[in-house]
């Protein structure tokens, strides 16, 4: 449903963000894209909804190549959550999160009924979150009624970029959990980013693994652990495992992480 084919992108001044790069995305799966700092990942993202365009080669969305869609009624069809693209700062939570189903003139009965209900969905109930803005709110905070801005539309498609970044591991937890039911639920198709491995396979139907604008390998978890294409995948879905076993020695023998330093 979401296709590149042998994209590029040189940024003004010569920077080869991503190299002939290709991939699939199927309707209703959730990809996530892992990678090193610096290799492509927001780049691509941004590709899909023209928030950048490429240098060469094709995106197609449902066949369609997204040059020829209006950028804004594209963005409007596709949530997303960015890095640094952030709230409206004089507007309420409710306003935020309200702003694309406004748009798109739904009835003011229809969107309190989804905001109230996006805002529960993220732990931030409504009551007491519907009427701040966005400097009255921790960063975490901020970030999930990010998350349920980019869900309010209802739109078939949504591009995450470390959406739960700032959020504590805990409330990070009960997001992911809401995040893969509103998935099923919905049907959405979902391009993740995140640097963390464990969220990365927790999430993942298919991961693929990027390296300075290349992608090394696609697949499921299984696939790649089993059949890594490169010592970096391999080393990369190794990682969640090796510190789960040094988290256990820890656990187990009443060592300290100082005790267990130069072992590893
Ligand atoms: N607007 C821009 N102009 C010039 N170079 C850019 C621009 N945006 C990104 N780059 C460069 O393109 C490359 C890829 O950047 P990108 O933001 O896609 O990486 P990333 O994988 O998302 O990294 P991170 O994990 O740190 O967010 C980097 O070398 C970056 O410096
Ligand atoms: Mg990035």
């Amino acid at each position: 449903m979401i296709s590149l084919q042998n994209v590029s992108k040189i940024y003004p001044g010569g920077v080869g963000a991503i190299e002939r790069l290709s991939l699939e995305i199927e309707a209703g799966e959730t990809l996530v894209l892992l990678g090193a700092s610096g290799c492509g990942k927001t780049t691509t993202l941004k590709l899909i909804n023209r928030l950048v365009e490429p240098t060469s080669g094709t995106v197609l969305i449902e066949g369609r190549d997204v040059t020829s869609l209006d950028p804004v009624v594209l963005r409007r069809q596709i949530g997303y959550v960015f890095q640094g693209i952030g709230l409206f700062p004089h507007w309420t939570v409710a306003e935020n999160v309200a702003a694309i189903p406004k748009l798109l003139g739904w009835s003011d009965a229809r969107i309190q009924d989804r905001v109230d209900t996006l805002l529960n969905d993220v732990g931030l109930p409504p009551d007491a979150y519907r009427a701040r803005r966005p400097a009255e709110l921790s960063g975490g905070q901020q970030q999930r009624v990010g998350v349920a801005r980019a869900l309010a539309a209802e739109t078939r498609i949504l591009l995450m970029d470390e959406p739960f970044g700032a959020v504590d591991p805990i409330t990070r937890d009960g997001l992911q959990e809401q995040i893969k039911q509103i998935q099923k639920q919905l049907d959405l198709t979902i391009i993740l980013v995140t640097h963390d491995v464990s969220e990365a396979l927790l999430l993942a139907d298919r991961l693929a693994i990027m390296d300075s604008g290349r992608i090394l390998q696609v697949g499921s978890a299984h696939e790649l652990s089993t059949q890594p294409a490169d010592p970096q995948v391999a080393s990369l879905l190794a990682m969640p495992r090796r510190q789960s076993k040094r988290l256990q020695s820890i656990i187990g023998a009443g060592a300290t992480a100082r005790d267990r330093s130069d072992d590893d």
